[in-house]
This record gives C-alpha cells, structure tokens and sequence, in this order.
C-alpha cells in the first residue's frame, strides 16, 4: 500500500494540532546523546509551523513504570530553543489545556512524557478521549512506535474524523522507503543482522530470504544459530526459545537462493560482557567468554560480500555504544555499505547512534525505527496505521 500523508491538503493556520512524535532519543543525565530523531520529525514540524498551526508535540521517553525525572520531556526543552522554535513545556494535561486557549500560532506546547500516565501502555479509550480534547486534528509521525499499542498510538488518532487524522512526512518516507525495499530492491542484496532482540528478527528473516541474496548473521543473533547447529558460543547470549526457528530458517535458506554467512572470527570479552576483549578462530570459542563483535578476518569477508551487493540492509548495533574497542567491525561494515555501488539503508535507533558516533558518511537511507521497521518488513499489520489504512 502506499501511505501518503494529507498534510498539504489540510487548512490548519491557527488550529491546536496532536504531533505524536517518536522523539525517544538516548540521553544520560538530561543531556541528548543523540539528536537524529528531533531532526527527523522537523520536516512535519516546520510545515505546520510554517502554516501557523499550534501544535501539541507528544512523544514517550524511554519505558519509565511511573513519573521518573530522569525520562521527562523537559530535556528535550533546551533542543527545541536552541533550533528556534517558540516552545512551551506543560507538565500536566491541564496545564496544555490552560496553555493551548492563548498559544500564539506557529508555537509548540511539548506534553510530558506519555509514558508517565499509566493508561498510554493499556489503550485507554478514556485517556485517548481526554487527549484529543487538545485538539483538532492529529497528526501520527511516531514511525518507530507504530508497531506498539499505545493508547496515543491507537485509540487517540480514531478520536478524530477521517479527514482530520493523517500520517506525517517522516511515516511517509520511511513506508515508502520499505516498500520499495521490498518490492523492488536491486540484486544481489545483502542483509546484515546484528544485535539483540532475537526473537523478532527471526521472522524477518524468513520473509527476508524470499529477496535477499546474502545474510550476514552477526552478534547477539549469530550466538542462537551456532548453539542451534550444535556449535560453541560460550556464555554469548542465545535466546533459547528461538533454536527450532533458526534451525528451520538454516534448512529452508539454500531452496530459496539465499546464502546464509557465519562469522569466521568473534570479539569476546571474559567472563562476562565488561571483560578484557581478545579475538578468538570461530570454531575455537572459549568456554567462559562472551561474544561481543565480529573478528577482523569475519570484517574483511564481509566487507567484500557487501562491496559487490546492490542493495545492503543493516539493522541491530554490534558492540557496545560506550566501548570503542568493540565498535572496530561495525565501523568497517558501515564504511563498506557507504562505499558500495548501490543503495545502502540503515535502520534503528541503536545503530542510528552508533553510524554518527563513528562519523560514518555515504549511507543512502537511514530508518528512524529498528522494532517497527523489522515487524514491518514481517509482513505484520502495524497497529499504528490501522487508523489510516483507508486513505
Ligand atoms: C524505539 O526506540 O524502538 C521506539 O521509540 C519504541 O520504543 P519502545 O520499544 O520502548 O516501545
Ligand atoms: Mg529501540
């Protein structure tokens, strides 16, 4: 289907606006790590800006069980000033209530984190009511929380008629980005899988080898198809649930063209994931170690796969954010997708973070959310564009 969103079409000047963005971007002591999400979502807010809208920016933080400082919206306060936006913080939904009666047009009133109010994780239909008390129209351009239930996610956009709900930009290029991923994509494509969260990448890669030529399996999901074949991983996280699904995936991949590839060499750490790091020979894992990352001889062969690919795919950061040592492969795959001939697309906010931090340039596309992207590309029904599925 193609999504396309109703923005250009909609008279809004002066009307409050619901902005559900995904702005959920790492921080560390009120400080943003990593601003890519807020970049993401300007194109929609500088549009309705620009048409003088009011709009009533929400977004969740994190996945706090209650109010907790450390996860409030304020700090993303400082953000919004520093790039110009006229911009007020309201603590309580009175408060936006209050604010919203006086807002000059072209302004923004930032919710607090949804999250703090239980009823956003159980869609609520008496929250999502008194949500949509703030405004007029709503606009959803939260792609990376579209495959999640949440009542601002659901609930809140059906409380608005047809023609005053709409996806914004950012969830229209991002769609449109993966559906032409999947429809047409140009071979051979390369998929890379890296990271945790093994048991929703398992079906992804059952739709995925339909179309892809090559999957690099790397840490954590590699661990959970070694122990399945019976090989060493040592203490590397497997999720153990998953071993009969890797099994049948490792079975089914040869009749559908798609090479499955392994690591020749791991990045372990000792004992246990702060340990000291050494490079083992795959078929040599240590018993009391834990795989982190990929060896330099697995980079290299992969790096070669990638460079002759027309499509790469990368998702699932491998390494840790906050240890540069174990980043060194990451880095290399990265720099071959950027240097290859083709489209390159990175998704996910862990590896999003991860491609600025090490300054990687050259990607062609990048996706701002990892969990939906990957149950999109399932070939599951987001909930989050159920809402607008008829437009
Ligand atoms: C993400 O960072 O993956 C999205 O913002 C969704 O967050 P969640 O996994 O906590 O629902
Ligand atoms: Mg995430």
């Amino acid at each position: 289907m193609n999504y396309t969103s109703a923005l250009p079409s909609w008279n809004c000047s002066n009307q409050p606006i619901f902005l559900r963005a995904d702005l959920n971007v790492p921080l560390k002591d009120g400080t943003i790590l990593n601003d890519r999400r807020l970049h993401a979502v300007q194109p929609t807010l500088d549009y309705l800006i620009k048409q003088n809208a009011i709009v009533v920016l929400a977004t969740h933080l994190g996945r706090p069980t209650g109010h907790e400082e450390a996860l409030s919206t304020k700090h993303l306060m400082p953000w919004f000033e520093q790039h110009g936006y006229t911009i007020t913080f309201c603590a309580t939904l009175d408060d936006a209530h209050t604010q919203q009666q006086t807002a000059p047009p072209g302004s923004i009133l930032l919710l607090e984190n949804l999250r703090f109010f239980k009823e956003e994780r159980e869609e609520n239909l008496a929250f999502a009511q008194q949500l949509s008390r703030l405004a007029g129209w709503y606009v959803d351009d939260a792609f990376g929380a579209l495959h999640r239930h949440d009542t601002s996610i659901t609930l809140l956009p059906e409380q608005f008629a047809k023609e005053k709900r709409t996806i914004g930009f950012l969830v229209e290029k991002e769609l449109n980005l993966l559906n032409n991923f999947l429809q047409k994509p140009q071979h051979p494509v390369c998929i890379i899988l890296g990271g945790n969260k093994i048991a929703s990448k398992l079906p992804l890669i059952k739709q995925l080898m339909a179309i892809a030529d090559h999957i690099i399996l790397c840490p954590a999901i590699v661990f959970t198809f070694l122990k399945a074949l019976g090989k060493p991983v040592g203490k590397s996280i497997v999720d153990d649930a998953a071993l009969e699904t890797a099994r049948t995936i490792l079975h089914e991949a040869p009749q559908k063209n798609c090479d499955i590839h392994f690591p020749v060499d791991y990045q372990v750490a000792q004992g246990d994931i702060s340990g000291t790091l050494s490079i083992v020979p795959a078929d040599q894992f240590p018993t009391q170690s834990v795989g982190i990352s990929i060896g330099p001889e697995s980079a290299q062969i992969f790096a070669n796969i990638i460079s002759s690919a027309q499509t790469t795919f990368f998702n699932g950061a491998i390494g840790f954010f906050d240890r540069p040592k174990t980043l060194q492969a990451m880095q290399s795959i990265l720099t071959a997708m950027a240097d290859a001939p083709g489209t390159s697309i990175v998704t996910g906010g862990d590896s999003l973070a991860t491609l600025d931090k090490l300054g990687v340039n050259g990607i062609t596309h990048t996706i701002t959310g990892g969990g939906s992207t990957l149950a999109y590309l399932s070939g599951q029904t987001l909930p989050g564009l159920k809402p607008f599925s008829n437009q």
